[in-house]
């Protein structure tokens, strides 16, 4: 099993491009599916979600070559209609091939995604929309086999604003019958870049970054290129290296605009951001300030995906700091481990509340998810000695080259095998 060990005190310094969004890589390598053509991808990240989804790809038949950061995608070949069980245990945002395969063949099966490290992650919404469109949906030994004699577009009007469940209704419906009208839809940039792919695909589809996304079917797609977006979790992730080590970075090629909430609460907590175009420089305070209050929200509020990384901030920030993460439940177990490296951490439900200590000490500690595995690293990279993270695969799954790009900004950080 792979660990990073890190010793902290290292201040970061540097320059760093961003990766390509995770989160919209697999949305839009689901779309591919519809078109029946070839789709060219470029700015993917290497991660081991890609890779998934690229299997997933690959098992119902489609050709897909990487090559560097480009993957072409010739989903004429798809042949088959059931998704691999082991593939959708490993990720659970698999679920959004459903919408793509109904669009394409009226016709999936796929497991049932399980509970997974940060709740139990439920897909009511986007069954009871696909339900609307025609789809006949029957849930049994753990299976979904869903089927359609043609989806036919509607008003949907979701009761959460769900990203998997606006992507699985956009996919769904491009080629659908009429005109689909999603209402409360989820409004992260993801989305609009998922809009941009399909539109470049020839789909019609008026609306995303908005709580009002319509969708107008049409007959067929075309072969299309497209260039992912920046991953703004990864930037706000590297934004809060530098932050904890007192550093002072320059993170390029990115859109300043999907980090306005992150940059918010960096400032609040004393961190000093200067941004100037695609790019920013942040840099670490002596002291950071403690959070009155840390809420996570759908976007534009303040990403869930970023809580885990900011508690870190906050376990040596001055005074005591609030987080209430509203969006999952049962996403606070970076701070169990973040307490074993000296940090003041108690969790009541979705509430956590920081009180700021003096330094973390290195310590044994294993990452529980993505972004809480994240969150030890940044603690790592602070506390003084020693720390060693087990489980980094679940980091893996998010971050393309982790170490190689903080050893690059002067981070002490090694991978042992
Ligand atoms: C996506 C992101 C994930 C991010 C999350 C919230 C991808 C691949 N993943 O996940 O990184 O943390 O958005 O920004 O893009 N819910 C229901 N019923 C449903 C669907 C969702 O109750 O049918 C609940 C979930 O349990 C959760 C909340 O809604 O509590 C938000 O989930 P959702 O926005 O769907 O997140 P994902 O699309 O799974």
């Amino acid at each position: 099993m792979e660990k990073y060990i890190i010793n902290g005190g290292h201040k970061l310094s540097g320059e760093l491009s961003i990766q390509g969004a995770k989160n919209s890589v697999l949305p839009i390598l689901a779309a591919t599916v519809i078109s029946g053509k070839t789709s060219v991808i470029s700015n993917i990240p290497k991660l081991r979600d890609v890779d998934i989804m690229i299997k997933i790809l690959s098992s119902l038949g489609a050709g897909v070559t990487l090559d560097d950061d480009v993957i072409y995608v010739d989903s004429s070949t798809i042949n088959k209609i059931e998704v691999p069980e082991e593939l959708v245990r490993e990720m659970r945002s698999s679920i959004i091939i459903m919408g793509a395969m109904l669009a394409r063949f009226g016709e999936v099966k796929i497991a049932f995604p399980g509970g997974c490290e940060i709740g139990p992650r439920p897909i009511d919404l986007h069954l009871k929309s696909l339900r609307q469109m025609g789809a006949v949906i029957e849930e049994a030994h753990g299976f979904l086999e869903c089927k359609t004699t043609g989806l036919k577009g509607c008003e949907i009007q979701l009761d959460y604003p769900s990203v998997g469940a606006t992507e699985n209704i956009m996919l769904a419906a491009v080629t659908a019958e009429g005109v689909t009208t999603i209402r409360n839809a989820a409004r992260e940039p993801e989305i609009v870049d998922l809009q941009y792919y399909l539109n470049e695909a020839g789909a019609r589809i008026v609306g995303a970054g908005t709580s009002i996304i319509t969708i107008e079917g049409v007959k067929e797609l075309r072969d299309c290129k497209h260039r992912i977006i920046p991953d703004r979790i990864v930037a706000g992730t590297y934004m809060a290296a530098a932050a904890i080590t007192k550093g002072e970075i320059i993170i390029k090629d990115i859109i300043t605009d999907h980090l306005l909430s992150i940059i918010a609460k960096l400032r609040e907590a004393g961190v000093i951001v200067y941004a100037n175009g695609n790019a920013l420089k942040v840099i670490g305070p002596n002291k950071l300030y403690a959070l009155e209050m840390l809420q996570t929200l759908p976007y534009p509020g303040f990403p869930t995906d970023m809580q885990a990384q900011i508690m870190a901030l906050l376990t040596i920030a001055n005074g005591t700091s609030i987080v209430n993460e509203t969006v999952f439940e049962n996403r606070f177990k970076h701070a169990e481990e973040l307490t074993r490296m000296g940090a003041n951490i108690k969790t009541f439900g979705k509430v956590a509340v920081i009180k700021g200590v003096k330094e973390l000490t290195g310590a044994k500690v294993a990452a529980k998810d993505l972004r809480g595995g994240a969150a030890l690293v940044l603690a790592g990279l602070v506390a003084q000695g020693s720390t060693e993270i087990e489980n980094i695969y679940h980091i893996n799954r998010g971050y393309e080259n982790m170490v190689e790009n903080l050893r690059s900004l002067g981070a002490d950080i090694k991978i042992i095998r």
